[in-house]
This record gives C-alpha cells, structure tokens and sequence, in this order.
C-alpha cells in the first residue's frame, strides 16, 4: 500500500512547477483508481501536468504506477517470440489489419490488444466488427491458446490491463486534458509494457489527422514513449509518419477491412503497402527475425492465410461479403488539374459524421459508412470524375460530411509540379 498524502497537497505540488515525489505519484495513482481520490482532484492534477509538464523520472514512475494498477500479461510460454505495434492514431489507418497476420506469417506473435475509435480516427475493433461473426472479447486463456496455433491476434484490451489508465482517459477526454505529452506517452506505454510483448514498434503520427500536428511535438512523444519502452526492458523503436494526408483510399470500416484484404491478396494503395511493410521489418527486426523478408511472405499468399485463420478463430467469417451503406453521394471534381492536397482532418471528420464514428463511447457504429476518394495528392484528376463516394445508413448526413470535406483538398492547374512527401518521416531509437 502506497504511502498516504493528500490530494490537494499533489495538485499543488504540480500547479507549483514542483517535481512530484514517487511517493506522491504511486499514492495518487492507486488512490484515485480505488475512488479516494476524485475526478474533480484527478482533473486539477492533470491540467497541472498538461501545463506544467513532468520530467523522465516522474513520467516512468506514473507509467509504472499505472501498470501496477492492474494485472501483467505473461507470453512467455509461447514457442515464438512477440512483437506488437500501436499507433497514435489517424485516418484511414487500417495498417494494423494487414501488419499482424503479415508478421504472425513471418514468425513472430502478434498480441494486439485494440480500441474503439473516439472522434475523427478510427478504431481497429469497429473495423473488424464489420466482419459477420468475429467478436473482440476473448478470455487471456483464448488470446494465449490462440497466439500459439495462429500466431495473431487483434481483441480488445480486458478490463484487468492498466484500469488507472481506464478511468484517467475517460476523465482527460472530457477535461481538455488529452494533449498532453506525459499523459498520452504513460497511457500508451503502461497498456503495451502491461501487455507483456517483448518488441514494440510505435507508428507516430503527424500531421493536420494527428494528435501530434507537428513534427517537434510528435518527436517529443516517440522519444518519452521509447524511453519508457526501454526502462521497461521492452525492444521499442518509433517510426514517425505522415498523418496530413489519409492513408489509402478508405476512411470507414468495411471499407478499409476491404482495402486490408486488397493488400493481402497483394493489391492495395501502394502507400498502405509501404508503411505495413516498414513497419513489418521493425517488428521483426525487434524481435530478432531479420532473416525473414516481409514482402516475399506476402506476394506468396501466406499473410491472407494467416488473416482468414485469425478472423476464423475469433468466429469472423473471412469469405462472407462485407455490410454496405444504403446510400451513396459523389463528389466530383470541380476543375481539371493535379491533385495536390487531401487533408486527413477533413476525410476524418466527415467518415466520422457519416456514422463510421462515434461522439460518445456508447454510440453504435455504422458498418459500411465512410469516405472513398478516387485520387490522391499527385494523382491528375479530370473535371467531372469522381473524387469522394460518401457512404452512410441516413441520407441525412450527407450535408454536415460535405461541410467537413469543403477546403480539404486542393486541385491546382494541369503541369503545376508537386511531389508527395514521404510516408515515413523519421525513426526514433
Ligand atoms: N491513446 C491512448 O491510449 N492514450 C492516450 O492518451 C492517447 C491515445
């Protein structure tokens, strides 16, 4: 049992731009998971943090409160090393679909414990939801039976994993205090290191669809997230990566499930493509299988095989066509010329107000609700074509998604030069 203080001495510590002592951070942690400390308490301390920050050691012993805060997966009885990734979040980021059977097919366990999607970005379980049958809850019994006869799996979180982490997201998401470094870098990290993988690469976004809208601050999170990762004793690198144009074609959930497949089957946009595979060498590499070449496993069919194994094994049907949105609306472009920006923000913002995301944690989902655009930034466009399908059950909300699209894309001239910027930015070590 922590030793005891008082919730207003902590918050006035911080509020102070004092450091908080261990004591202090392992009290309050344990204090407010059990409800001594209140969220009106928690919320003060975690605007002090947002605006008064807290140094390394503070950040690690509050990661480390946090995991203590709850049960520590153990994957130490597999016959295959493990490797997981976790994004910050974007839109279109389906990469997490094609990236854990990819690498299971490679040889090295992938225990992906997902979220639901909040806001703008998307979450990885509603995109798997969309397949007839799967189910995202599995018992630690089911997910360690089947990361050893599969070698992937993608289920949500159980509530025993970091539950201080539980309740100060929930908390910060409704105080204005989501953006914080140290926060968001603890959260993250104390669900991974809790989790138990021994390699993790952390895919950090950056960009207008981002937490992180510039590449300083973005650097600042890999580097306080690596930091973390290694105290923990856990292999992790962070790619850097652009989130200022959306990823693929699709922003939704059947329909980025069906572009995840079109990369397995060894089609997909040739951006999807690059970042699994970037990503992929990293996993590997972590944990120590630099021998294997990710794009060979996957021309060769073997990545699809795993994918069909591990939606089976969660009861998905991987065959069963996937659930379509009653209505369409096109966009056509207004000009003829080159497509030179398509902001992830605005992609976001609509796919979400289409219903393929959700304003408060118990919303339902729509399944095939979204956005499809038809070219990306260098792609020539002619005046006429179409730009953006939008998909939704309701009719109705097509006029607030084309609000969110108008200004989130620029069509310049025929022959104006333009060079996309690359995909990943930088890697953080
Ligand atoms: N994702 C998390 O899990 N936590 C944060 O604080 C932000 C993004």
């Amino acid at each position: 049992m922590p030793t005891r203080h008082d919730a207003v001495e902590v918050i006035l510590a911080k509020r102070d731009r004092h450091e908080l002592t261990d004591s202090q951070i392992d009290w309050v942690i344990d204090a407010y998971t059990r409800g001594d400390v209140a969220d009106e308490q928690m919320a003060a301390l975690a605007m002090a943090v947002l605006l008064n920050g807290m140094n390394r050691r503070e950040i690690s012993r509050w990661t480390g409160a946090m995991i203590a805060s709850g049960e520590r997966m153990d994957f130490s009885s597999l016959s295959r090393p493990t490797a997981d990734k976790h994004s910050t979040g974007g839109v279109g980021d389906k990469i997490t679909l094609p990236l854990a059977p990819l690498v299971a097919a490679c040889g090295v366990a992938v225990p992906q414990l997902s979220g639901r999607g909040l806001g703008h970005t998307g979450g990885t379980l509603d995109k798997l939801e969309s397949i007839p049958g799967w189910r995202a809850a599995l018992s630690n019994e089911e997910m360690l039976a089947q990361l050893e006869s599969v070698g992937a799996v993608i289920c949500a979180a159980g509530d025993g994993l970091a539950p201080a982490d539980k309740k100060l997201y929930a908390l910060r998401d409704v105080t204005g205090t989501v953006e914080a470094i140290p926060l968001i870098a603890s959260s993250i990290m104390s669900k991974k290191i809790a989790e138990g993988t021994g390699a993790l690469v952390l895919d950090v976004k950056v960009g207008t669809g981002a937490f992180m809208k510039s590449l300083d601050s973005a650097r600042e999170l890999a580097e306080t997230m690596v930091a973390l990762g290694q105290d923990a004793g856990v292999h992790t690198v962070a790619l850097l990566t652009d989130m200022s144009t959306p990823l693929g074609l699709t922003a939704g959930n059947a329909v980025e499930v069906q572009e995840s497949v079109d990369v397995l089957a060894g089609g997909g946009p040739a951006d999807v493509v690059e970042l699994t595979l970037a990503l992929a060498r990293e996993m590997l590499a972590g944990a120590g299988r630099t021998d294997v070449d990710p794009a060979e496993v996957l021309a060769s069919g073997r990545a699809m095989d795993a994918w069909k194994a591990m939606i089976r094994a969660q009861d998905g049907d991987p065959d069963a066509a996937l659930p379509q949105a009653r209505e369409s609306h096109v966009v056509t472009a207004p000009s003829s010329g080159v497509l030179t920006r398509l902001d992830a923000m605005a992609v976001g913002l609509a796919a979400w107000r289409l219903g393929a995301g959700r304003a408060r944690k118990e919303d339902p989902v729509q399944a095939g609700a979204g956005v499809v655009w038809h070219a990306r930034p260098g792609d020539p466009v002619t005046a006429g074509q179409p730009l953006f399908t939008l998909l939704t059950d309701e009719a109705e909300r097509f006029d607030r998604a084309l609000a969110s699209l108008e200004g989130g894309y620029d069509v310049a001239p025929e022959g104006t030069p333009f060079t996309p910027g690359p995909i990943v930015i930088d890697r953080v070590s």
